[in-house]
């Protein structure tokens, strides 16, 4: 089915994301999780829309350097320019349960010396973000995994998004697809672990991903292991 725009996931294109994306990310990852950023960057932290900017790209910047890791985006044919869908991932070898959004990444992963920040700039990248609320979700978020998951091996999803316009024409399906026809291909097929909030969750279980039960996964957690079966699908319906 085309888009608003006419376009279907034949004029789609699949590749990693370079430096070149970053601002074209940031600007995605604004405009998909609006309500969450919004929060976390709140008014009165927050500095001018390219300031604002410009520090989330410096945020994520050291992720691109990371082994292991895997920032796939979705173009227009066309139209490299703008990533109009995105999905981060930590491959299965990704050595530890320590998320590259925390604010304690740039100690743990030793990136200040990577990108030569000195402590000023480490603090005034951080500066627009509320770093209690922000650390208690994202540290949250690790133990949970680390409950659910264990030492078993995962891919990590973190996370997914499509901007409005191209949504609901399969782009998050391709984008899902990308990385569970890998797993899927191992045997036994490779676990993929992601959190997810409520609206998505329909599009998660449709890709064969189970909750993980309140209390265990905390309302986040979901887990796929393998590709739907017959026999997933009846228990779901159950
Ligand atoms: C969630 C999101 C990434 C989905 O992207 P999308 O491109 O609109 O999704 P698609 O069009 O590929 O649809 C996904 C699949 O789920 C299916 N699906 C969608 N809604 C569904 C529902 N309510 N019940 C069952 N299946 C559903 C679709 O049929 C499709 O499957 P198919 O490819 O086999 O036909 C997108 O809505 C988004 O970016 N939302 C804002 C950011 C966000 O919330 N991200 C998720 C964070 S956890």
């Amino acid at each position: 089915m085309p888009s608003k725009l006419g376009i279907t996931t034949d004029d789609i294109v699949l590749s990693r994301a370079e430096e070149g994306d970053l601002a074209s990310l940031a600007d995605g990852y604004y405009t998909a999780f609006a309500f969450l950023f919004d929060r976390e960057e709140p008014e009165e932290l927050r500095p001018t829309p390219e300031v604002r900017i410009a520090r989330f790209i410096q945020r994520i910047k050291p992720w691109l350097g990371m082994p292991n890791t895997r920032l796939v985006k979705a173009t227009v044919k066309g139209h490299p320019e703008r990533v109009i869908g995105h999905a981060g991932w930590l491959e299965p070898d990704f050595d530890r349960i320590f998320n590259l959004w925390r604010r304690d990444a740039v100690e743990e992963y030793g990136w200040a010396e990577q990108q030569n920040w000195t402590q000023e700039q480490v603090d005034e990248i951080w500066s627009s973000v509320n770093l209690e609320s922000w650390q208690k979700m994202i540290v949250k978020n690790d133990r949970v995994r680390k409950r659910v998951m264990g030492d078993e091996k995962h891919w990590y999803l973190a996370p997914l998004w499509v901007l409005e316009e191209y949504q609901g024409i399969g782009i998050g399906s391709m984008l899902l697809r990308d990385i569970t026809s890998i797993a899927d291909a191992e045997d036994p097929p490779t676990a993929v672990y992601l959190e997810a909030r409520d609206i998505a969750r329909p599009v998660y279980v449709h890709h064969g991903f189970e909750a993980i039960p309140p209390g265990e996964g905390d309302d986040v957690a979901m887990v796929r292991r393998g590709p739907l079966t017959k026999e997933w699908k009846s228990r779901q319906l159950a």
